[in-house]
C-alpha cells in the first residue's frame, strides 16, 4: 500500500472524534468518506466548512441497516469505526439501544470489510473505551494505576444499565480480534481516555464549567472536586488514532490513548477561572462520595513504545482553545 493518498471511511465521522479526525486527514489530501445518521452529532458550521472540501463526502445513513453499507461503496484503504452511543445519560435512558446500535454496527462493519471492501492490505480500527475495564474496580475494588491494556474486561452488574456501554465495547473488542484472525485482515483497537476539545457536545465537564463561569454562578458548584482525571486534547488524540492506524507494528494490538498527567478537578476549574478572568466569591465544593472512582489514569507507555506517540498539548493551551470555541458557539 504505497499510494500517497488513501481512501478512508470514518463511521460516526460527524461526531466529536470523527470530525477532528476527518479534518486532519482531509488536510493531508486523503479522500474522506464520513458515514453518520446524526443520532448525536449536528450539521453545524464546522461540519459544513469541512464538507466544502472536494475530498470530503458525507453519507447520511443508519449503519445498523444492511442497505447503508451498499451506499458507501468499497475499496477503502483505512476504515475508522467510531460509531457508538456515547454519553452517560443514554447508558441509563436507552441501554437496549446502546447495545443494539453498538453490536449491530460492529458486526455490519466487520462483515462488509472482509466480504465486500475488497482492498488488499486494508486496515480497520475500533474505538473501544476505558468503560470496558472500569467494571473491575466495582467488582474487585481495585485496578492497577496507571492501568495497562491487559487488565480483565469486566461487567460489574448486568442489571445496572450503565454497563450497557462497557458491555458492547467488550463484545466489540472480541469481535474485532476474532474476526480479524478468522478472516486474516489487519486491525487495531484503541481505548480513548478523557478526550476534550472544541465541538465535543455540551454534556461534558469542560463545556458545563464554561457555561457556569460565563453565567457567573454563585455559589459556584465544584462536583467531584477531589477526583483526578487525565485530559487529552483532541488534536493529540486524533494524531494518536491516525498513528496507530498507519503503523504496521500495531496490527492486532490494543492501545490506550491518553496522557499520563493526572489533574485534580478542583485545579482544572481554577485554571478555567484564570483563563476566563472571573473567580466566584463563594463555592459549593462537592467532593466525590465514598467509594466512587477517585482516580482514573491510563498507562500510555505501550503506544509510546510501539509508535513513539505521546501527547504534546499542555492542559492550559488546550483549555484556551476549547473555551474560545465554546464562547463562540454557545449552547442553543
Ligand atoms: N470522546 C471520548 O473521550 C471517548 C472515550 C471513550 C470511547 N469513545 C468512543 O469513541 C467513539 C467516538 O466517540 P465520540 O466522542 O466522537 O462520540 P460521538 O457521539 O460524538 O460520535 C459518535 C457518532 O456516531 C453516530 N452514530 C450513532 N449511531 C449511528 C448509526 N446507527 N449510524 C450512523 N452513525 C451513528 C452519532 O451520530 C455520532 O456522530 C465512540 O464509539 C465512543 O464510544 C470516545
Amino acid at each position: 500500500m504505497n499510494q500517497k493518498y488513501k481512501k478512508i471511511l470514518i463511521t460516526g465521522g460527524a461526531g466529536f472524534i470523527g470530525y477532528h479526525l476527518a479534518k486532519r486527514l482531509a488536510q493531508e489530501g486523503h479522500e474522506i468518506v464520513i458515514a453518520d445518521n446524526f443520532f448525536r452529532s449536528v450539521h453545524d458550521a464546522d461540519l459544513a466548512s469541512l464538507l466544502e472540501q472536494k475530498n470530503v463526502t458525507l453519507f447520511e445513513v443508519d449503519l445498523t441497516q444492511g442497505e447503508a453499507w451498499d451506499k458507501i461503496g468499497i475499496g477503502y484503504d483505512f476504515v475508522y469505526h467510531l460509531v457508538g452511543i456515547n454519553g452517560t445519560k443514554f447508558f441509563y435512558d436507552i441501554p437496549h439501544e446502546v447495545l443494539r446500535i453498538g453490536v449491530s454496527t460492529t458486526m455490519n462493519v466487520l462483515d462488509w470489510f472482509h466480504k465486500k471492501n475488497g482492498k488488499p492490505n486494508a486496515k480497520i480500527l475500533y474505538t473501544s473505551s476505558n468503560e470496558a475495564y472500569a467494571g473491575a474496580l466495582e467488582a474487585f475494588g481495585k485496578l492497577p494505576l496507571p492501568t495497562p491494556e491487559n487488565v480483565p474486561l469486566i461487567i460489574a452488574d448486568t442489571y445496572n444499565p450503565r454497563w450497557s456501554y462497557g458491555g458492547q465495547k467488550l463484545i466489540g473488542e472480541l469481535f474485532f480480534i476474532h474476526y480479524s484472525k478468522a478472516y486474516n485482515f489487519r486491525m487495531s483497537i484503541v481505548r480513548p481516555h478523557n478526550f476534550y476539545g472544541p465541538r465535543a457536545g455540551y454534556q461534558h465537564v469542560i463545556p458545563e464549567i464554561v457555561g457556569r463561569i460565563k453565567d457567573k454562578v454563585e455559589p459556584f458548584p465544584m462536583f467531584g472536586a477531589d477526583e483526578t482525571r487525565s485530559f487529552c486534547y483532541i488534536d493529540d488524540a486524533v494524531e494518536a488514532i491516525q498513528t496507530v492506524m498507519e503503523s504496521e507494528k500495531t496490527d492486532g494490538g490494543t492501545y490506550h490513548i491518553g496522557t499520563h498527567k493526572e489533574t485534580v478537578i478542583k485545579e482544572l476549574i481554577e485554571k478555567m477561572f484564570e483563563i476566563m478572568r472571573w473567580t466566584p466569591s463563594k463555592f459549593d465544593i462537592k467532593n466525590s462520595p465514598e467509594g466512587s472512582v477517585k482516580r482514573r489514569l491510563a498507562d500510555v507507555s505501550k503506544i509510546k513504545m510501539d509508535t513513539g506517540w505521546e501527547a504534546k498539548t499542555e492542559l492550559e493551551d488546550g483549555l484556551k482553545k476549547t473555551i474560545d470555541w465554546y464562547l463562540a458557539n454557545p449552547k442553543k
